[in-house]
């Protein structure tokens, strides 16, 4: 059984989740309307993965005997300047998303609830990598500045990114 105080903090996080999903479909539509084809495929993807971490908070806190309640999913931003200032937008909406399971971990901690550590476990490790595969597009765009041609090439080498849906077992509580 859980806690109210786990079961608020999770219920947050899944809402934290959605609004993810929400700012990379933004972010999809952006690139679509400037003409960059393949950061949109990217977000887009990365939109369905937070869908997928959405219902693994969804589905945990089910099988804990918990409630899921929803809440509403505030509206992202629609516009940026480049795709650095997106790609940096994202990589700071990562870091800020790391520290929130860092927080729901240590109430996690601090109120002995073993199964929820385990589960957000598989969190912490995804956080590493969201920060690593966002922070490196933020490195290649600062290096290519201007070099349209070089952005064009990114671009098509981002659009080959694919959704893998989680495979029976994933798809729920790790
Ligand atoms: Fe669900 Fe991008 O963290």
């Amino acid at each position: 059984m859980l806690s109210d105080k786990i079961q608020g903090a999770l219920n947050d996080q899944l809402n934290a989740e959605l609004y993810s999903a929400y700012l990379y479909l933004s972010m999809a539509a952006y690139f679509h309307a400037v003409g960059l084809g393949g950061f949109a495929q990217w977000m887009r993807v990365q939109a369905q993965e937070e869908l997928v971490h959405a219902m693994k908070f969804h589905d945990f806190i089910g099988e804990r005997g918990g409630r899921v309640r929803l809440k509403a999913i505030e509206a992202p931003p629609t516009e940026w300047s480049s795709p650095l200032e997106a790609f940096e937008t994202a990589l700071k909406h990562e870091e800020m998303v790391s520290g929130r399971i860092n927080d729901v971990m240590n109430l996690a901690l601090s109120e002995r609830d073993h199964a929820t550590q385990i589960f957000l476990q598989w969190f912490v490790t995804e956080q590493v990598e969201e920060e690593a595969s966002v922070g490196e597009v933020v490195q290649r765009l600062k290096l290519l500045g201007d070099a349209r041609q070089g952005l064009f090439m990114l671009d098509r080498e981002l659009g080959q990114r694919t959704f893998t849906p989680p495979s029976s077992g994933e798809g729920g509580a790790p």
